[in-house]
C-alpha cells in the first residue's frame, strides 16, 4: 500500500467537490473521483438551473420563504435564510469571476420560473444544459489550479479514523492500486443515492457511497427516508439512468395530461403543474402505478420556439424518436435527489472531527422533507465554500504517525455483485419508492439483509473494476437498508415520504430523524 499526504482530501467531482477544492487554496488538496474524467456526479446532468434572488424585484427573504414552504415543515428556517442570502452574493461573485449564464440581448440575466418558486429566479446556462455548461467551466478551473491534484478512477473504500477524528481515506486507484491518503481534513462531496432505485435521473456513480462511508466512520446521519422523485423523467422500459425532462418546461407553460388529454393537476393542487415537486410526483406516480399513462404536452411551447430554448430536451426526444411538436411525451417519476444525508452544520462540519460534508451527501436541514427546484446547485456552491472557509480557518492538523488501515481481503464476485445490485434496486423501487407502507418496508429490510448474507466471497485481487463493483455493492446495501429503516420508523406522511398506512403528517414527527450505522437512533 502506498502512502500519500495532502492537507485536505475532497471526495467527489460534482459541484460541491469542484467548488470545495477550488476554495481550499492554498492548502494542498487531493480530489478523488470514481469517474474517468472531470466532472462527475449529478450536477453535470442538471437542466433547470440554479436558483437565486438576483432580480431587483426579488428578495432572498422570499426565496427562503418558498424554500421553507416546500420543505413540508422540516426545513430549518435559519439554514434556508443563510442559503438564499449568501447564495445571492456568492453566486454573484462567481458570475463576476466569469461563470457563464444565459443573458438577454440587453445583458441582463435570464431568470426562469420553476415549481413552487414565487418569482422567476432560476439562472440557466446553455439553455437547459446548465449543469454541463457550469461543470465544464469549473472542471477547467480545477485542472488549472496548482493546489489541486485530481485522481480519477479512484474508489474510496473507507474513511480512516483515529482518536483525533478522521486521518484520511483508504482508496483503490485503477493505475496504482491501494493508497492510504493521509490528510488533516476530508470533505465528503460524493453526491446522492439515485442508483439505489430502478429508475433514476442520476448517473451511474450515485450509489450512496457517501452515506455508507460516513456511517461506517461513526458520523451521524439524518432524514434518510426523504428521497425526492422527479415527476417528469422520460417513461419507457429502460432502467438505471433515465432522461430528465426539466421542470423548467412546466415553468414555461408545458402541461401534464392524462390518458384522455385532461389536465389532472388542476384538481390536485391550486398551483397545478407548478405545485411543489412532491405533490406533482405523487399525482403522477398514483397514475403510473395504476398502469395509466401520463404525458407532458410540449406542443404549444415547441410552436413558440421551445426546441431552441431547451436543446437538451429536444435531443432527448429526438433520440427517443418522439416529436414534441406533434404529440405529448410520456413521463414517469424517477429517483432524483436525497434530502437526507450526513448531518452537517452551516460550515459543513459533521459529528466526526475533521470530516466535512457538502452538497447532496450532506443534511443541513435546508431542504426539509422536499427540496425546492434548483436549490441543489445553490446549496452545493454555498456550503462547499463555507466548508472550505471552515477548514482554512481551523488550526492546521499536523500529519503525525497514524496507524495504516487494513486492506479488505474479501470481495463479492463480479457477476454476483452486478446481479444483486439490480435485485436491491428492484426492492427499493417496489417498497421504498414514492408510496410506502409498514409491511412493505419490513419485507424490504428483510430482503436487503438476506441479499447481504447470501453474498459469496472471493479473495481480493488487484482488479479495480471488481474492487469498485464490490465496494459499491457494500455501500448500496448499507445505504438502502438505512433508508428503508428510516422510512419504517417515520410513522407519518410528509413531503417526499408518503405512507399509505399513515397518510397524514403528525405533529410529533415534525423533527429530523437521526440515524447511525445501526439505523434510526431513539428520537
Ligand atoms: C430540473 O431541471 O427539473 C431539475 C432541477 C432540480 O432538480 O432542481
Amino acid at each position: 500500500m502506498q502512502l500519500h499526504d495532502s492537507d485536505v482530501i475532497v471526495i467527489g467531482s460534482g459541484m460541491a467537490g469542484l467548488v470545495g477544492a477550488l476554495s481550499l487554496a492554498p492548502l494542498r488538496v487531493t480530489l478523488l473521483t470514481k469517474t474517468a474524467d472531470l466532472p462527475g456526479g449529478s450536477s453535470n446532468w442538471a437542466q433547470g438551473g440554479i436558483a437565486a434572488a438576483l432580480d431587483p424585484a426579488d428578495d432572498p427573504i422570499e426565496h427562503a420563504a418558498d424554500t421553507v414552504a416546500a420543505g413540508a415543515g422540516l426545513t430549518d428556517p435559519e439554514m434556508a435564510s443563510l442559503l438564499t442570502a449568501e447564495g445571492a452574493w456568492r453566486l454573484t461573485r462567481w458570475i463576476n469571476r466569469g461563470l457563464p449564464f444565459d443573458r438577454k440581448p440587453d445583458g441582463r440575466l435570464c431568470l426562469g420560473r420553476e415549481a413552487a418558486h414565487g418569482a422567476p429566479r432560476v439562472l440557466h446556462a446553455g439553455g437547459d444544459a446548465t449543469g454541463r455548461t457550469l461543470m465544464a467551466d469549473l472542471s477547467a478551473r480545477v485542472r488549472a489550479a496548482n493546489h489541486v491534484t485530481v485522481k480519477t478512477r479512484c474508489f474510496v473504500w473507507d474513511l480512516v479514523t483515529g482518536r483525533q477524528g478522521v486521518t484520511g481515506v483508504l482508496a483503490h486507484h485503477a493505475d496504482t492500486g491501494w493508497v492510504f491518503h493521509r490528510a488533516g481534513a476530508v470533505l465528503l462531496a460524493c453526491g446522492g443515492v439515485g442508483q439505489l432505485y430502478r429508475h433514476t435521473t442520476n448517473p451511474t456513480e450515485a450509489t450512496g457511497d457517501g452515506i455508507a462511508l460516513a456511517a461506517r466512520a461513526g458520523a451521524e446521519l439524518a432524514d434518510l427516508e426523504f428521497v425526492q422523485f422527479h415527476p417528469t423523467a422520460l417513461a419507457g422500459t429502460r432502467t438505471g439512468q433515465v432522461p430528465l425532462l426539466t421542470e423548467a418546461l412546466r415553468g414555461a407553460g408545458a402541461h401534464l395530461l392524462d390518458e384522455h388529454g385532461g389536465r389532472f393537476m388542476l384538481k390536485a393542487h391550486p398551483l397545478a403543474e407548478l405545485a411543489p415537486r412532491d405533490v406533482v410526483a405523487k399525482a403522477i406516480g398514483a397514475r403510473t402505478a395504476a398502469g395509466l399513462p401520463v404525458y407532458l404536452d410540449l406542443r404549444t411551447l415547441w410552436a413558440e420556439g421551445g426546441a431552441a430554448q431547451f436543446p437538451t430536451v429536444a435531443g432527448i426526444c429526438a433520440a427517443a424518436k418522439l416529436d414534441p411538436a406533434r404529440l405529448p411525451i410520456p413521463v414517469a417519476p424517477a429517483a432524483h435527489y436525497h434530502m437526507g444525508g450526513v448531518i452537517s452544520d452551516a460550515d459543513g462540519r459533521t459529528s466526526v472531527t475533521g470530516l466535512y460534508a457538502a452538497g447532496e451527501v450532506a443534511c443541513t436541514g435546508v431542504h426539509g422533507a422536499n427540496r425546492l427546484a434548483s436549490n441543489s446547485l445553490l446549496e452545493a456552491l454555498v456550503f462547499a465554500e463555507r466548508a472550505a472557509d471552515a477548514i482554512l480557518a481551523a488550526t492546521p492538523v499536523r500529519l503525525g504517525p497514524v496507524a495504516l488501515p487494513s486492506l479488505p481481503f474479501i470481495l463479492t464476485p463480479m457477476p454476483q455483485a452486478a446481479a444483486v445490485a439490480v435485485q436491491a434496486a428492484d426492492i427499493m423501487a417496489e417498497a421504498v419508492g414514492l408510496l410506502r407502507d409498514g409491511i412493505g418496508l419490513s419485507c424490504a429490510i428483510a430482503a436487503l439483509e438476506a441479499l447481504e448474507t447470501g453474498l459469496d466471497q472471493v479473495p481480493v485481487r488487484e482488479d479495480h473494476a471488481a474492487i469498485r463493483l464490490s465496494g459499491e455493492l457494500r455501500n448500496r446495501l448499507l445505504t438502502s437498508t438505512l433508508i428503508a429503516r428510516s422510512a419504517l420508523a417515520r410513522q407519518e406522511s410528509r413531503g417526499a415520504h408518503q405512507r399509505s398506512d399513515c397518510p397524514d403528517a403528525r405533529a410529533e414527527w415534525r423533527h429530523r430523524q437521526r440515524v447511525t450505522l445501526t439505523g434510526p437512533a431513539p428520537q
